[in-house]
């Protein structure tokens, strides 16, 4: 893999040694427990609020005002390390990545300041409440379409197939200005993406992955390309009119790095938090049926689902200087696992954090969309797809329940969390 300080992926290096006088042990995100139920896991950590995991290298930080700390501190904790592999990548896996034309660069997550506010500046002008405005209808439209051919399918039938994957999807692919003949095979590409930034692949499916995250990016590039004489009414045509007039407020190689990057950050997450949403709400029946009456009652359950069973548990950053967290002296390049979890179930903010309530008073203050400089530019549009999503379920299917006796599979990574396969049944 070629890089430089502002590739989009960089294969991971040597982490510096755990910091003097740190808590050492082998807690690992891809344990079966924790990908069971991170929170039983975690709850047993609760009285180590910072630790070194030998399995993965890294510091693991897990109290909210510890984390928000970090977060509103980009001049000490980097977040450059956010799209890299978490392990290293094998031999064959790195040269197919070292194609020349594999030359994404960092453009918002992992992208640092100052250049990470111009790019962002351009950006957030896609997510604008006007934006959503005209989206609301596409996604109400092809949420009643899924439902309709969830419901010829008959009942069960798996949610995630039928709604939580396809709605995002389409609904980001279709913002950004991919045609839809495109979409099954990019989001394959999503799912081949997220193994490879926060999973464990072996080598074999490395250099699978590798194949097809080559093929992804030239993908965007051809799709920009393919816009830059011949427009439309998209994002990808939006950034390509900002640097048309000013290259250097926005370069040709940055859109097509926007591209590559809205196209995963909206998918698969967004699948996540709309299947999170029916456990959470379908397995406690009287706050399901509180919805379904009280449709008004839909934004604040949401909140409480992003706090309880969020589909992002974690996310990274590096120290970028000899610094401190919560007491412990950490040197310069270090590799800092923030638990968004452990801090979304702290129990002297939330008040029987173990407990699912849509009515809980400060379910907002979670951070599963981050804080500061990089605070989600997506969270309008997940909020508003799943708000959308919810109200239509609700009105179409209230007597959608779980198939009794299912055992969840989710994925083994170290960020995202959301189960392959949800069975849900209704009366006919
Ligand atoms: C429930 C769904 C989602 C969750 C939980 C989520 C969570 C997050 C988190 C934790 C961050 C890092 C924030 C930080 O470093 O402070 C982030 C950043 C980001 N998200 Fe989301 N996200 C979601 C949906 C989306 C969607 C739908 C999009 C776009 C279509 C999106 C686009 C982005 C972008 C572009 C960034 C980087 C922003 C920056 O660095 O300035 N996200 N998200």
């Amino acid at each position: 893999m070629t890089q430089t300080e502002a590739s989009y992926h960089r294969a991971p290096g040597d982490a510096p040694a755990p910091p003097a006088g740190c808590p050492v042990n082998d807690f690992t995100p891809f344990a079966a427990d924790y990908v069971a139920d991170p929170y039983a896991v975690l709850d047993g950590l609760r009285d180590t609020p910072v630790f070194y995991s030998r399995e993965l290298g890294y510091l693991v930080v897990t109290g909210m005002e510890d984390i928000s700390e970090i977060f509103l501190d980009p001049a000490a904790f980097g977040s450059q390390n956010v799209q890299d592999p978490v392990f290293p990548l094998s031999a064959t896996a790195h040269a197919v990545l070292s194609a020349p034309d594999f030359d994404p660069v960092a453009v918002m997550s992992n992208r640092q300041p100052p250049a990470h506010g111009r790019i962002r500046n351009h950006t957030k002008q896609g997510f604008s409440n006007r934006r959503m405005r005209i989206l609301e209808p596409y996604i109400r439209g092809r949420s009643h379409d899924l439902v309709d051919a969830m419901m010829a399918a008959a009942s069960p039938a798996d949610f995630v197939a039928r709604f939580a994957h396809p709605l995002p999807g389409e609904t980001i692919f279709r913002f950004i200005g991919f045609p839809e003949s495109d979409d099954e095979k990019l989001k394959g590409w999503c799912s081949d993406r997220l193994a490879f930034s926060w999973g464990n692949p072996s080598e074999a499916e490395q250099t699978d992955i590798a194949h097809k995250m080559l093929a992804y990016w030239r993908y965007c590039r051809s799709v920009v390309a393919a816009k830059v004489d011949d427009p439309g009414d998209d994002f990808a045509s939006e950034l390509l009119a900002v640097h048309k007039r000013d290259p250097a407020e926005l370069t040709y190689r940055e859109v097509e790095s926007i591209v590559y990057g809205l196209s995963f950050a909206g998918h698969e997450i967004v699948s996540h938090f709309l299947s999170n949403a029916l456990i959470c709400l379908l397995s406690r029946r009287s706050q399901w049926r509180q919805i379904c009456a009280d449709a008004t009652l839909i934004p604040a359950a949401l909140e409480e689902v992003l706090r309880f069973e969020s589909p992002q548990t974690s996310w990274r950053r590096v120290a970028n200087t000899d610094t401190e967290v919560a007491g412990v002296k950490v040197p310069a390049g270090t590799n800092i696992f923030m638990s968004l979890a452990a801090a979304n179930h702290q129990p002297d903010i939330f008040e029987e954090p173990g407990e699912f309530d849509i009515h809980r008073p400060n379910a907002r203050n979670h951070i599963s969309f981050g804080k500061g400089i990089h605070f989600c530019l997506g969270a309008r549009l997940a909020r508003l797809e799943a708000v959308v999503a919810l109200e239509v379920l609700t009105e179409r299917l209230p007597s959608m329940r779980l198939v009794e006796g299912q055992s969840l599979q989710r994925f083994a990574n170290i960020t995202f969390r959301g189960p392959k396969e949800l069975l849900v049944a209704w009366d006919p």
